[in-house]
Formats: C-alpha cells, sequence, structure tokens
C-alpha cells in the first residue's frame, strides 16, 4: 500500500477509509494531501475487496479549508500550471460510494471535499461553511457549483456571499447532508450505512452513481436514455442473473459484482 504524510488509510471487512491528518492545523488542505486523498480514493475504486470508501478528519475538525499558508503568495500563472483542481475533478470521478463523516469544521475546500463525497453524515457539531469571502477570494473547487445544484440559487448565494457557517441542524434542512447524529456515533453509524452499501450489487451501485451523477447535468430526456443504456447494460452482468434467480428461488443473493 502507498505510504502517506497527510492522511491516514486503513480498512476494515469491505470498507476502505480515509482519514485527514493534520489536526495541528485543523486538517486545512495543502495539495500534497489533496493529491493523497486522490490516490487513496482511486486504490480502493481499484481494489475488488472493497465496496465503499468512508471519508473523515481527525482531531476537532473534518477541514477548515485549503492551506491558506500554501496559497497567500500564489499568482494566476502558477496556479493555472499547478493545475491542481485535476486532482479535484479526479475525485468526482470515483466509482464506488463515498461517504463523508464530517464533525467540527468543514469550511471552503473542506466544504467542497464534503460536497465531493456521494453521501454525508454530520455530526451535530459540524460546521459548514465558504469563508473564502473575507480571504477576498470565492471558491474553486466546485463549491459554487455544488452548493446551488443541492440548494438552489438563493440559499446558496446568501451562504456564498456571507461566508457565515451552516450549522449541521441547517445543512440537513437543505439538503447538504443526509443524517444528523450524536458525535460520538458519527464513525458508527456511518460505518454501519457504508456496510449495508457493501451488501448490495456492486454493479447496480455503480451505474446508479454514474445515472444519478448525470441527472445534475443533463436535460432529462438526456438522463433518461443515459439511464436505459446502464439498465440494459446490467442485463449483461451475473448478478442480474443472481439477484432475480435468488428472488425465484426464496434466497438471499450472492453478488459477486460481475
Ligand atoms: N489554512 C492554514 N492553517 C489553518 C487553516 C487553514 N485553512 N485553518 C486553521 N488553520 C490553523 C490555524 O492557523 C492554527 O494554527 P496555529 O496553531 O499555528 O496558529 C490552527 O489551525 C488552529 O486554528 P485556530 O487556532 O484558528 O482555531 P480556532 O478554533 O480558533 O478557529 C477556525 C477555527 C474558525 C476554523 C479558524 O482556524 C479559521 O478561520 N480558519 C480558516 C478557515 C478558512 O478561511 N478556510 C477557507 C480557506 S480558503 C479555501 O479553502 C479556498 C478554496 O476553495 C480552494
Amino acid at each position: 500500500m502507498t505510504e502517506y504524510r497527510f492522511i491516514v488509510v486503513n480498512t476494515d471487512g469491505e470498507i476502505g477509509f480515509i482519514t485527514l491528518n493534520r489536526p495541528e492545523v485543523l486538517n486545512a488542505l495543502n495539495r500534497t494531501m489533496v493529491t493523497e486523498i486522490v490516490t487513496a480514493m482511486e486504490e480502493f475504486d481499484r481494489n475488488n475487496n472493497i465496496k465503499a470508501i468512508v471519508l473523515s478528519g481527525s482531531g476537532r475538525a473534518f477541514a477548515a479549508g485549503a492551506d491558506i499558508n500554501e496559497m497567500a503568495d500564489d499568482d494566476p500563472i502558477r496556479l493555472e500550471l499547478l493545475n491542481q483542481f485535476h486532482f479535484w475533478d479526479r475525485m468526482g470521478a470515483i466509482k464506488k460510494p463515498v461517504i463523508g463523516a464530517v464533525h467540527g469544521f468543514a469550511l471552503g475546500g473542506g466544504f467542497e471535499l464534503a460536497l465531493c463525497c456521494d453521501l454525508l453524515f454530520a455530526a451535530e457539531n459540524a460546521n459548514f461553511g465558504f469563508p473564502e469571502i473575507s480571504l477576498g477570494v470565492m471558491p474553486g473547487a466546485g463549491g459554487t457549483q455544488r452548493l446551488t445544484k443541492l440548494m438552489g440559487k438563493t440559499k446558496a448565494l446568501e451562504w456564498l456571499w456571507l461566508g457565515e457557517p451552516m450549522s449541521a441542524k441547517e445543512a440537513l434542512q437543505y439538503g447538504v447532508v443526509n443524517r444528523l447524529v450524536a458525535p460520538e456515533v458519527l464513525m458508527e453509524e456511518t460505518t454501519r450505512f457504508a456496510r449495508k452499501l457493501a451488501k448490495k450489487a456492486p454493479l447496480s451501485l455503480r451505474l446508479i452513481k454514474e445515472s444519478v451523477l448525470k441527472a445534475v447535468d443533463v436535460p432529462l430526456l438526456e438522463g433518461m436514455q443515459f439511464e436505459r443504456k446502464n439498465f440494459y447494460l446490467l442485463f449483461a452482468s451475473r448478478d442480474q442473473k443472481e439477484g432475480m434467480n435468488a428472488f425465484i428461488e426464496k434466497r438471499q443473493a450472492n453478488f459477486e459484482g460481475r
């Protein structure tokens, strides 16, 4: 397995865990850390034993944003040449379910990282926000796009313009997170949900994710055609035969992801 400096990677059964691990700076995301997160996600994505990925933060935060010290002296040409957002695009291309377990601060790039997850479990003390406006910048890793698609233009603008934090309760209310749980059971509840997903037919999980992500971007008819192709494709899988035979034979299906 790859050696990492700023994250901890481990597995438990069919679940892959990635833990942001710079607690002394509230897991501020430096560039190496972002490449490590993507590398670990892609390794799990390729690993047939792993069915779902859980992303969380160590210490008292999920992540308090991009590392401000690292980018304070940046200029546009350096940013263009670094092409850092290419790594963020790769996060969005992970095929397996990615569940974020968020406690404490999820700010700026940390919120954007959370928004890259497919589902979010939040501790009651979670605190989401885009404080970039106070730094004289704006989100650049998908924040304005993903937040708007989740909660609509008017609410997204309010949060992005004011830069004020959104409580976990508000995040739940606006559909940004799936579940709110007590901080002490955040990992347990998230892992329990991930294990539930791990029991499902892997190819169905994968193509459902692909189809739902498509729905966010394309007109309805185009999305329906995309869905239909994926539906047909699943009839080429052994798991479709297994799932339907198991129903007819009144037994539990044994999915292989093939
Ligand atoms: N970058 C670098 N260091 C950070 C950081 C960040 N984003 N966030 C926190 N830290 C560091 C602090 O500098 C501090 O380090 P020292 O102990 O060496 O001083 C340490 O983490 C602990 O932080 P605080 O003492 O400030 O903790 P607090 O509880 O008093 O405050 C906080 C917590 C409100 C989150 C505050 O740390 C804060 O405002 N952080 C910055 C949040 C922010 O602006 N994030 C957006 C970054 S820009 C971005 O993400 C752009 C993008 O889209 C790509």
